[in-house]
């Protein structure tokens, strides 16, 4: 049997053959299908990019129905239990895991550029005591294109190395300073002894102590964490990388559009939503009037569905078991109490099963962080930090694509076309005025 699908254009009784490769037909073979000669070509409309793929890649493969995630063919279940965080950033960024000597360069090179530009400390000054720190790190990354301005020459394999060093070197450091910033308190600059996520603990947390020595057990759930967020395919955020990348722009600003996607409630600011969502319950008796809530669509379930995975997302699984031996060092919490019985009915729950909803990544994450003593502002920032390798990977490869070309979606226009201009003088409309207040209320603010 042929690898092509047959169209008939029932406007005109045309027959076309489309090559299939892959289980996919190219949008652009769809072109040919014209009424006329006049006519534009037809086009495939998919908002959301719910059926449409933007590229090939070898990074991550998900297969959502089975709740299957491996980064360049190792599962995440194995580079969570043999690996470290920068092991798989090495991974996703060059291909394969590396030898010792390639994983001792790269954990020095990460390891000696952790430190940023004393100017990054007055950039950060500027921001108010309570901006949030997404904010702050929005801005740090974006504000990196100007400290190394050489990264603009994408093509030079060694500024693409450096790029790609200084960004997973320096997020922890930005991220640090973004929390001890939004507490008045003074920054920690990094200690080359510590690990990768040892070090950023001691960012976070280091107060008068000569030295920070972080609890092994903590750190090795944050290099879990870290791990179950390097990299998740063609997200949001990642997608942002490519389409900004996409212009040629230097990596620094393409992935500071993915930290401004990531910080949307519906993608990584999720976890922090989950927090406050947990809270609001309050209690185990207030779960059944909270899930009539969310079947009524007053509500969402946050940490609760995926666009990809139609099962219980595997990352999920991994987060789980974590939470309970932190949660055996630090204490209870119960909010743990809240979630695990929250999950129990909404699996009970022929509205969740239905639509296939189980719990992501976020759903648990959060409750770690927390028991790990960060504030939930500070959740999705922590996302940020060990998904910048998989954004530089993702970003890398687009780079390589000779397929890729600058991002450039369509449209199907439905607007009015070729109306007679009208002064501003003979206008006629309703009396009410649209658009926002002439005074807007000014609403209180924490603090100064
Ligand atoms: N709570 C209640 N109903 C939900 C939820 C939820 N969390 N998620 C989806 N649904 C319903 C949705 O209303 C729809 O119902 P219906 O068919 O009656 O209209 C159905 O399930 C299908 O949902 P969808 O909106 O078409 O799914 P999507 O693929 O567009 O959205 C999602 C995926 C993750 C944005 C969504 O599930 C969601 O908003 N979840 C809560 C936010 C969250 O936890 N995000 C973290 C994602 S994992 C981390 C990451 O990668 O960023």
């Amino acid at each position: 049997m042929a690898d092509t699908l047959s169209i008939t254009d029932n406007r005109t009784g045309e027959t076309y053959e489309v090559p299939i490769e892959d289980d996919t037909i190219k949008s652009m073979d769809l072109r040919q299908i014209k009424v006329n000669d006049d006519d534009f070509g037809m086009m495939a409309y998919d908002p959301a990019f719910l059926n449409t793929a933007s590229c090939r890649s070898s990074i991550t493969y998900i297969d959502g129905e089975a709740g299957i995630l491996q980064h360049r063919g190792y599962t995440i279940e194995d580079l969570c239990a043999k690996s470290s965080y920068l092991e798989v950033a090495y991974l996703l960024v060059f291909g394969e895991l590396p030898t010792e000597p390639q994983l001792e360069r790269w954990v020095y090179d990460v390891t000696h550029h952790t430190f940023v530009h004393e100017d990054m400390r007055s950039l950060y000054r500027g921001f108010r005591h309570d901006a949030h720190p997404m904010g702050i790190l929005l801005a740090g990354v974006g504000a990196m294109s100007t400290f190394y301005p050489h990264a603009k020459e994408i093509d030079d394999p060694e500024e693409r190395y450096m790029a790609a060093i200084r960004m997973i070197a320096k997020m922890p450091t930005l991220a640090a300073f973004s929390y001890r910033h939004s507490l008045g308190l003074p920054y920690v600059y990094p200690d080359n002894d510590l690990s990768y996520a040892g070090n950023f603990l001691g960012m976070m947390r280091k107060m008068t102590e000569v030295k920070y020595e972080p609890d092994p057990r903590l750190e090795k759930a944050l290099d879990v964490l870290f791990i179950l967020h390097a990299d998740h395919e063609q997200n949001c955020s990642t997608a942002a990388v490519r389409s900004v990348g996409s212009s040629r722009v230097d990596p620094y600003s393409a992935v500071a559009a993915g930290v401004a996607a990531l910080y949307g409630p519906l993608h990584g600011g999720a976890n922090e939503a989950v927090l406050k969502m947990l809270r609001r319950i309050e209690s185990v008796d207030n779960i059944p009037g909270f899930l009539e809530g969310v079947k009524n669509g007053d509500e969402k379930l946050m940490g609760f569905g995926h666009r990809v995975y139609k099962n219980y997302d595997p990352r999920a699984r991994i987060v789980k078991k974590h939470v309970d031996e932190v949660l055996e060092i630090v204490g209870a919490n119960p909010l743990l109490d809240i979630a695990t019985e929250l999950e129990k009915r909404a699996m009970d729950d022929e509205y969740f099963t239905s639509r296939k909803l189980y719990p992501n990544v976020d759903y648990y994450s959060g409750l770690i962080y927390e028991a790990l003593g960060i504030p939930s502002e500070m959740f999705t920032v922590i996302f940020a930090i060990p998904r910048t390798a998989g954004w530089i990977a993702q970003w890398m490869e687009m780079n390589g694509d000779s397929a890729q070309k600058i991002a450039r979606p369509r449209q199907i226009y439905t607007g009015d076309r070729d109306l007679e201009y009208v002064p501003i003088a003979d206008r006629t409309g309703p009396e009410k005025i649209t658009g926002p207040p002439a005074r807007r209320p000014v609403k209180a603010r924490r603090g100064a």
